[in-house]
C-alpha cells in the first residue's frame, strides 16, 4: 500500500466575515502529481498557506506522512519535507540564481551532505547552469519559476506544492517546466501537487484532479471525469468545450 503522504481533513479557515476555506478534506498520496485547480479566490493559495504552516486554519487538521502537523512552525515542516513555491515568485534580488537556491541547501540539507554538492545538482536537474551567475533581474519568468522551484526542493523535499508555476509562461515555457516537474517526480519520488486555474494546463500533466470553487471541494477524479462533471462546468459557467480550452 502507497503511503498518504499528506491528507487535509476539514480545513476552514475564514478573514474576518469572509470565508477563505470551507470543510475542505482530500489525500494525496506518495509519489502521487496531484493538480489543484478552481477560479481565481477559490481558496488554492490559502490552502498553500495552511498546509505549509504559514496560515493557522480556523479549524481542522493537517497531516504529514501520517503524522498531525497541524501545529508545527513552517521551518518545522519544511526541514521534514513539506516544500511550496509562492504565486509571486519570492527571490533575493541581490543574490545571484546559485547563491539564492544555496541559501535554501544549506538550511535544508540533511547533517552529514555537503550543501554545495546540492546546490550544484539542482542546477543541473533543473537546467540551469548556464543562468547559476546571473542575478534574478536578468533571467526569465520561467527560470525566475525554475529558481522558486529549486529553493523548494533544496536540501530534502518529499511533497512539493507549485503555486501557479506555470501561469505567465509562453506555451513553450509551460511544456518544458511540466517536462521538469514530471522528471523530478518520476527520478526522485517527490510527491507534487499543482496548483493552476486553467484546466486544460493540467489536464494532460496529471492523473488526478482536485477542484475547489467557493472555498470548497466540488470535485475529486481523474482529469476526463472532472471535465464532463457537471457541478465543475457550471462553476466555470460553461460548456465542456470552455472548460476544456
Ligand atoms: N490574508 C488575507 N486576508 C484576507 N482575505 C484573504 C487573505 N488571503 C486570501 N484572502 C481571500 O481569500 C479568498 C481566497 O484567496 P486565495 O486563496 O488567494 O485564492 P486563489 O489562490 O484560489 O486565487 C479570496 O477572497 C481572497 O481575497
Ligand atoms: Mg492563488
Amino acid at each position: 500500500m502507497t503511503a498518504i503522504a499528506l491528507e487535509v481533513t476539514h480545513i476552514a479557515k475564514q478573514f474576518g466575515g469572509l470565508v477563505a476555506l470551507r470543510d475542505v478534506s482530500f489525500r494525496v498520496r506518495e509519489g502521487e502529481v496531484m493538480g489543484l485547480i478552481g477560479p481565481n479566490g477559490a481558496g488554492k493559495s490559502t490552502l498553500f498557506e495552511i498546509v505549509s504552516g504559514n496560515l493557522t486554519p480556523s479549524s481542522g487538521r493537517v497531516a504529514f506522512f501520517g503524522r498531525d502537523c497541524t501545529g508545527d512552525p513552517a521551518h518545522l515542516r519544511r526541514r521534514a519535507g513539506l516544500c511550496r513555491t509562492f504565486q509571486k515568485v519570492r527571490l533575493f534580488e541581490s543574490m545571484t540564481v546559485a547563491e539564492n537556491i544555496a541559501v535554501s541547501a544549506r538550511q535544508c540539507v540533511k547533517p552529514g551532505l555537503d550543501w554545495r554538492v546540492e546546490v550544484d545538482a539542482i542546477l543541473r536537474r533543473l537546467r540551469l547552469e548556464p543562468q547559476a551567475d546571473r542575478m534574478p533581474a536578468e533571467i526569465t519568468l520561467a527560470d525566475r519559476k525554475k529558481v522558486e522551484i529549486g529553493r523548494a526542493v533544496a536540501g530534502f523535499c518529499r511533497v512539493l506544492m507549485l503555486d501557479e508555476s506555470l501561469s505567465g509562461l509562453t506555451h513553450e515555457e509551460a511544456e518544458e517546466m511540466i517536462g521538469e516537474i514530471l522528471a523530478l517526480n518520476h527520478d526522485t519520488g517527490i510527491t507534487v501537487i499543482v496548483v493552476e486555474h486553467v484546466l486544460s494546463v493540467l489536464a494532460a500533466m496529471v492523473k488526478r484532479l482536485v477542484v475547489l470553487n467557493n472555498a470548497t471541494v466540488i470535485a475529486d477524479g481523474t482529469p476526463n471525469e472532472i471535465a464532463h462533471d457537471p457541478v465543475v462546468i457550471a462553476a466555470y459557467l460553461g460548456t465542456k468545450a470552455s472548460v476544456l480550452r
